[in-house]
């Protein structure tokens, strides 16, 4: 029996490929994406990874938070994603409410995984149980930390995170602890650089940053944002690849180049 099913000469990029990156110092490019047709695009140009996010709620659906998108909304997109890639490797969301209990993670990672095609799940906050049970049953899971959107009600406002001395040592703390748990990737939204950088330099795995400064292992962007499509306003913490760009892939390209020399994000774009 043979576990080399990809007779294609595009080898599609594995979570140990991700690993190896972070130890060579070379930046990780990471773009969420939502259907076939940018999945494609972005998957031609050489970006990394592509993150079914939950921001599909705001961007897709044209809810105010993420909180409405379900499992099924998320296999949905995800199976578009993953349809037509070939070498980005592919992470999804895993929705509000989805993993409230480990037995419940596992049933949805697995709609996640078996339908969706993904092959890592993505969840906000500190739930090592939930992390533990995934990665015992082979799912490879990727943690979220600093601004939470899905805590939306509770933080009132999206703001950044970590600038108190307290709240930045526990972000610290609970990064670890899933690293410890068995998370592969780490995704930082919204907090100082200067506390990425050193959660960055103090974890072995990956950690991708969202408006958390030029010294995370990697950069991610919700594509309407980046693209200036978007029916909300664009953070200060992306950029318009469009301003430049005489096409969609070429803005797209200019993003994966900026992250991967390491010119995107700037001081503009970071707390
Ligand atoms: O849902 C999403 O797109 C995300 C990114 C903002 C990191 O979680």
């Amino acid at each position: 029996m043979s576990y080399m099913p990809h007779h294609s000469a595009i080898k599609p990029i594995t979570v140990n490929d991700i690993a190896e990156m972070k130890l060579r110092g070379e930046k990780i490019s990471c773009l969420t994406a939502y259907d076939a047709s940018f999945s494609a695009l972005i998957d031609k140009v050489g970006v990394d990874l592509m993150l079914v996010g939950d921001s599909l709620g705001m961007v897709i659906q044209g809810h105010d938070t993420t909180l409405p998108v379900t499992i099924e909304d998320m296999v949905y997109h995800a199976r578009c994603v993953s349809q037509a890639r070939r070498r980005a490797f592919v992470i999804a969301d895993m929705p509000f409410m989805t993993y409230c209990t480990p037995e419940t993670a596992a049933k949805n990672a697995a709609q996640l995984m078996q339908i969706g095609g993904v092959q890592m799940v993505k969840l906000e906050g500190p739930h090592f149980e939930v992390v533990d049970l995934l990665v015992k049953q082979g799912v490879p899971v990727c943690g979220h930390l600093g601004l939470l959107p899905q805590l939306i009600n509770q933080l009132g406002r999206y703001k950044v995170q970590g600038k108190e001395s307290k709240e930045a040592e526990k972000i610290i703390a609970e990064a670890l602890q899933l690293q410890q748990a068995g998370v592969s990737l780490l995704i930082l939204e919204c907090v100082p650089a200067t506390l990425a950088k050193e959660i960055s330099a103090q974890l072995t795995i990956p950690v991708i940053g969202i408006g958390a400064g030029v010294d995370c292992d990697g950069q991610v962007l919700v594509l309407h944002d980046m693209l200036d499509i978007g029916i909300l306003k664009r953070p200060r913490f992306s950029k318009n690849f469009m301003d430049e760009a005489a096409s969609i892939e070429a803005a797209i390209a200019a993003y994966h180049h900026a992250v991967k020399t390491a010119e995107f994000p700037t001081i503009e774009h970071s707390f």
